[in-house]
């Protein structure tokens, strides 16, 4: 084969491909529509149902990463409220005036929060006064006529009651947009809490929150907190505008903690659930392993809530005795307390009032138990070399089969002691063509073992957000998943969220190509989560046998890698199929769902042929994602610039032929009789 260096498009063109391919004057047929003027032909039997769509098939995967809860989907919009983001130095706090302050130790609030701030503003006056100032995450949202909450645990030194003064201001401090007094200090710890109220504003982020006295005085601060409006008004709660993002793509179900955050570097940085319950000011919090500081104010029953507003099903992930420094603990008596752990976790989700971790969560103000069907062991445990995960995961399994026999238990990787429910699959192909090669991965699937959970997956193409090449392979990807929910019963995209207010180093992103961007502000969803919006609203279920003729293919050459810091031979190029497709049906109106992925910059004609139907209306409804370039994508400047039309569309029927626009997802709802 001779080939040539890519054309500056970034894409070959399709005849230079097939040659390149077949070689001149080659005669394979097939390898492309153009060698052969045939056109795609999709093949729907819709009298033969392969499969049931799996009900579940469609959630969510999430974890303190990229800021994700704190200056994420949290609430709350002060940075370090509790002071403990370092032991070291008062981090995201400054002082304003002639104020000057430090971290106190000696001045805990609680065992939890075993520090506090210290504010020495013996100079403040009426004109200069002095105090405490955060800047939020890269932010805070101001928005016209709103309430903000503000609360926080303070006390004085030297009989000083107050007044102090809270306030949302503009960053350079000439704007005040709310502002409240605060009466009523003492030398004992107290709580306080005022509301924060806007006028008529224009919305903005570039703005701090500061808390400030006139008169002179010593102050001690712990929790100094600041929420918004949150999503169904619940106190602790999720941020609206990216709960409504999720809502739209109806998930039905959340697997949670993690994901490293699971896992943490160290035994003491991993999820501990029991410290993540209860009153926020007794959470002692933990470092994320993506490395900042987690308060642990999204703690397990903010999880628990975030299912139960979006009518998700929790997939609990329960840590299994494993760090990510690969420091594992023995099976045995050792994992006694983790597996005990669980357990209790279990209960704490499921149990009925009278279970002693049922009524802690009645005391934690949630009587009703939550339904859960799904508890996975651990997370990625081929990651640990010692081979531990064979006895940790029998012992959670036993444990768990013994006392909840109905769980389906899900293992993170291939074991043989046991028989797991499920097994969780995770892949990142690095581009759309990587992602393409793998769509028919399933469809080779042995069906004689456990069932699979696609628990994290993503075409890593774009950031901080995938484009419209990284929603391409998705779809591609979740046309094989689609295909194949007989076997795949749960599948979940990773990461969901990233913050992009600092994409540098150290900053508000650890891992590029993420599902749903935001800022302080603002919020948006990347071609791939219309993408995933589009599949997992738009389906039937059952599963029709489908067969494809002349599917065109490209010939992809594999980028450079680099193994230990070593340069390696490019892999040779390979055929990739740019024509994806799959059809389900719901059993109820009969409408049959087709989803067709065109993966190619060229419009492609496509003959769809329906048997086993007596009819199919002549006119439907299309909804199509298309992008004029695979490198379009989505952006907190261009939040909607590629999102699905809904369109209707005429000259359907059981043999049809339908043009699909270069770069494209469509989802055709046909209606069969
Ligand atoms: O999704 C990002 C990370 O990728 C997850 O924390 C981990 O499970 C995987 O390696």
């Amino acid at each position: 084969m001779n080939f040539m260096s890519k054309p500056t498009s970034g894409r070959w063109p399709v005849k230079l491909l097939v040659s390149m391919l077949l070689g001149t004057g080659g005669t394979a047929t097939n390898l492309h529509a153009e060698t052969t003027n045939l056109i795609p032909v999709l093949e729907i039997k819709a009298d033969q149902i392969t499969a049931r769509v799996s009900p579940t098939l469609y959630g969510l995967m999430t974890e303190e990463i990229n800021f994700s809860y704190e200056g994420g989907l949290y609430g709350e919009l002060l940075r370090n409220r509790t002071f403990k983001a370092s032991t070291n130095a008062v981090k995201y706090w400054s002082a304003k005036g002639s104020a000057t302050i430090a971290l106190d130790p000696a001045t805990p609030l609680n065992t939890a929060l075993d520090t506090s701030l210290k504010l020495d503003a013996a100079a403040a006056t009426k004109d200069s006064p002095a105090g405490i100032v955060n800047g939020g995450y890269w932010g805070i949202p101001v928005r016209p006529k709103t309430s903000y909450h503000v609360s926080f645990y303070a006390k004085a030194a030297g009989g000083f009651s107050g007044p102090l003064t809270a306030a949302i201001t503009s960053a350079d401090g000439k704007t005040n947009f709310a502002s409240a007094t605060i009466n009523g200090l003492t030398g004992d710890w107290k709580k306080f809490d005022v509301t924060l109220k806007t006028r008529k504003v224009a919305p903005s982020k570039n703005n701090q929150f500061t808390l400030t006295t006139a008169s002179p005085g010593t102050i001690w601060f712990q929790q100094v907190s600041l929420f918004p409006p949150t999503y169904k008004e619940r106190p602790n709660g999720r941020r609206p505008d990216i709960m409504q993002l999720l809502a739209e793509m109806q998930p039905k179900f959340l697997r949670f903690p993690g994901g490293n955050y699971l896992e943490g570097d160290n035994f003491n940085e991993r999820f501990d659930w029991k410290k993540t319950i209860g009153d926020p000011a007794q959470r002692a919090g933990h470092r994320s392993p993506w490395n900042y500081w987690s308060t642990d104010g999204f703690g397990l029953l903010e999880f628990l809530g975030w299912c139960e507003d979006l009518r998700m099903e929790p997939v609990l992930a329960v840590n299994a005795g494993y760090a990510l420094q690969h420091d594992y603990i023995k099976p045995g008596e050792g994992l006694k307390p983790y597996v005990q752990d669980a357990l209790d976790e279990i209960e704490y989700v499921t149990g009925e009032t009278n279970t002693p971790w049922g009524a802690q969560r009645v005391q934690d103000g949630h009587p009703a138990p939550f339904v859960l069907h799904y508890v996975e062991v651990g997370n990625e445990d081929w990651f640990d070399k010692s081979g531990s995960y064979e006895g940790r995961f029998a012992q959670f399994f036993d444990a768990f089969k013994a006392k909840y026999p109905q769980l389906k238990v899900i293992a993170t990787t291939r074991v043989k002691s046991r028989v797991p429910d499920l097994v969780d699959d995770h892949l990142y192909p690095n581009s759309e063509e990587a992602m393409e090669l793998r769509a028919h991965e399933y469809d080779r699937h042995e069906r004689t073992g456990p069932k699979v959970f696609v628990g994290e997956w993503a075409t890593r193409s774009g950031s901080p957000t995938p484009n419209m090449a990284g929603a391409l392979g998705d779809a591609a990807w979740m046309t094989g998943m689609e295909r194949n929910s007989d076997l795949i019963l749960i599948s979940c995209y990773a990461p969901l969220f990233v913050n992009v207010s600092d994409l540098g180093r150290g900053g508000s992103m650890q891992w590029p190509s993420d599902l749903i961007g935001y800022d302080a502000l603002t919020s948006y969803g990347s071609p791939s989560y219309y993408a995933q919006k589009m599949f997992s609203t738009q389906h039937g279920d059952t599963v029709l046998a489908t067969a494809g003729e002349n599917i065109p293919v490209v010939s992809w050459q594999p980028p450079a890698s680099k193994r230990k810091g070593v340069l390696q031979p490019r892999p040779p190029a390979q055929p990739v199929e740019k024509l994806f497709f799959d059809a389900t049906r719901d059993s109820r109106s009969g409408t049959i769902f087709l989803k067709v992925v065109n993966g190619l910059g060229t419009t492609q004609p496509v003959k769809v042929e329906i048997t086993g139907v007596a009819s199919i209306a002549a006119k439907g409804t299309a909804i199509v994602l298309q992008a004029s370039s695979p490198e379009d994508t989505n952006s907190i400047q261009a939040p909607k610039k590629i999102v699905p039309i809904t369109e209707k569309t005429k000259g359907l029927g059981t043999s049809f032929t339908r043009e699909f626009p270069p770069y494209s997802i469509t989802v055709l709802e046909l209606k069969a009789k």
